[in-house]
């Protein structure tokens, strides 16, 4: 079984109701309301993704897209994470924006790595809710999860010693502003870890640009992966300093920025 499968789970006969009343939120979770918590104005483009992702969280660990794209970004962040805090003593908190089915932050919770508190944070509830029974699996140490908004984190400054977003950022509406926020949450010395399509080659922008953007846009609600460059001045301008930059994979490229506070 290779080293993610094992948080990869069949929700199948799991109780992800369609509910998505306050009340259910809380009394399922037992967390705070999305609107207790600061879920941000509305907008297309997050009301299309809740809508798809809502409905995709029963199938997501499944799907043929885990083993192309999703698996290959959490094995990325493994490495870079453990390369980073390998020597260091202290215990480090790390948040997850736009977190999914929990996958990433249960591999974080679950290995050797010196974690105190994993914080995943998604806009579907159904995902949310998806990673929570996953979480359940893990016991002392396990990640929370909050339904919210990557444009307005209901976080204190300086919460987080890492930040990590896969797969997500071509989602948000408002991406320099997310960027703020993420920078804003993170400690001195903290790492943004980013990953999302990589669409500066032939075949990322034919995979990216063409496909994905088609199939997860509408007229009024359109998905964008950010080029290389761009993202490279988008972490700058929030103020991240060493930024660097790697692409993996050939058919399906993915590129990681990191940038440290
Ligand atoms: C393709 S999934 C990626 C999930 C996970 N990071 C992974 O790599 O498997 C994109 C996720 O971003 C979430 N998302 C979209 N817009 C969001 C927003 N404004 N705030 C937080 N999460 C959001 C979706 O609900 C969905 O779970």
């Amino acid at each position: 079984m290779a080293q993610n499968e094992q948080y990869l789970i069949d929700v199948e006969d799991t109780d992800v109701s369609d509910d998505v009343s306050a009340e259910n939120r809380a009394a399922v979770v037992g967390m705070p309301t999305a609107e207790a918590r600061g879920t941000g104005p509305r907008h297309a483009v997050k009301d299309r993704a809740a809508r798809q992702f809502d409905k995709w969280a029963h199938s997501y660990d499944r799907s043929i897209v885990q083993h192309l794209l999703f698996q290959p970004s959490y094995q990325l962040f493994l490495e870079e994470l453990y390369r980073w805090r390998k020597d260091i003593a202290e215990p480090f908190d790390l948040l997850d924006i736009g977190c999914g089915t929990g996958t990433w932050t249960a591999m974080v919770a679950g290995s050797e790595m010196n974690s105190r508190l994993v914080m995943g944070l998604d806009y579907a509830w159904s995902m949310c809710k998806v990673a929570h029974a996953k979480a359940e699996t893990i016991g002392a140490g396990a990640p929370e999860f909050l339904q919210g908004d990557s444009e307005h984190l209901p976080f204190a400054d300086q919460s987080f010693d890492a930040v990590t977003c896969s797969n997500s950022l071509h989602h948000y509406p408002h991406q320099q502003e997310t960027i703020h926020e993420m920078y804003r949450v993170l400690r001195p010395g903290g790492r943004l870890m980013l990953i999302d399509g990589f669409r500066d080659n032939a075949i990322g922008w034919t995979l990216f640009d063409v496909f994905i953007t088609k199939a997860e846009s509408t007229p009024e609600a359109k998905v964008y992966h950010v080029p290389w460059t761009e993202m490279r001045e988008m972490f700058e301008k929030a103020g991240f300093r060493k930024v660097t930059q790697r692409k993996q994979g050939i058919w399906v490229p993915i590129m990681i920025t990191i940038g440290v506070v």
